[in-house]
């Protein structure tokens, strides 16, 4: 069942280099409401188990590294068909196959460092949101 929610995570490269805010307008200009959000800092040990589906893969170990290298701002979206319309909004996981005026081709540099997070089925998508957002964190 559709759930109208997707999680996202703009990450620390786009962190680093400034995007923060014009990441957050288009977001909020493709019509997706933020229902919750943070500014945080992913441990080793968080970022392996937000990725653990990826253990084994040979960029897991540059994939923790990176995602805990700086701070990151994750969110909870709200939008009809929020999961597949992120997905359009961001483009291809490899910003060189990524849409003209998707978030990962304006802001991504490479595979790795690819800009923004968007959870890939609903059913990650509240399982991502669950692992950084309390309840009460929630603002539906
Ligand atoms: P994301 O959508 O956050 O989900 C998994 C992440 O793994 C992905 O974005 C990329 O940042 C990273 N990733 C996927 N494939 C590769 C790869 N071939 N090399 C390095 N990182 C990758």
């Amino acid at each position: 069942m559709a759930t109208n929610r997707t999680f996202t995570m703009i990450k620390p490269d786009a962190v680093r280099n400034g995007h923060i805010g014009a990441i957050l307008e288009q977001i909020n200009a493709a019509g997706f409401r933020i229902v919750a959000m943070k500014y945080t800092r992913l441990s080793q040990e968080k970022a392996g188990a937000f990725y653990a589906v990826h253990r084994g893969r040979p960029f897991y170990d540059e994939l923790v590294d990176f995602m805990s290298s700086g701070p990151i701002v994750a969110a909870i979206l709200e939008k009809e068909n929020a999961v597949a319309d992120f997905r359009t909004l961001i483009g291809a996981t490899n910003p060189e196959e990524a849409a003209e005026g998707t978030i990962r081709a304006k802001y991504a540099t490479s595979i790795g460092e690819n800009a923004v997070h968007g959870s890939d089925s609903d059913e990650n998508a509240d399982i991502e949101g669950s692992f950084h957002f309390a309840g009460t964190e929630i603002f539906a």
